[in-house]
């Protein structure tokens, strides 16, 4: 099983596991502050579960795509939105600061 390292934690996880239901179940959040509450629930369109992501994950869906070029995010940051992703192999997560985990660097 793939390993996701995060928080300073490592979890194993199903291949082809949403990487935000996983990180949910084990008690990780991918959100920063009130966004926990404050958020779509997965549907890909808050943002605010943004992580920014190393190793295999699915392909950007249409949503995703979309949403990491609409403000506070930008496409060149590189994140990944974890509610979008399905984990593909071994990663190793950052989560950034601000509401939608968007000031990178
Ligand atoms: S939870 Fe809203 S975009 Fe992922």
């Amino acid at each position: 099983m793939p390993t996701v390292k995060f928080k300073g934690q490592t979890l194993e996880v199903k291949q082809g596991q949403n990487l935000r239901q996983a990180l949910l179940k084990a008690e990780l959040s991918p959100y920063n502050g009130n966004a926990r509450w404050l958020n779509c629930h997965g549907l890909g369109t808050c943002g605010t579960c943004a992580l920014e992501v190393k190793g295999a994950v699915s392909e950007k869906t249409a949503v995703e795509k979309w949403r990491l070029n609409f403000p506070p995010h930008q496409e060149k940051n590189g994140l990944r939105l974890s509610c979008q992703c399905t984990v593909q192999g071994d990663l190793e997560l950052v989560k950034q600061p601000g509401f939608w985990g968007e000031k990178v660097g």
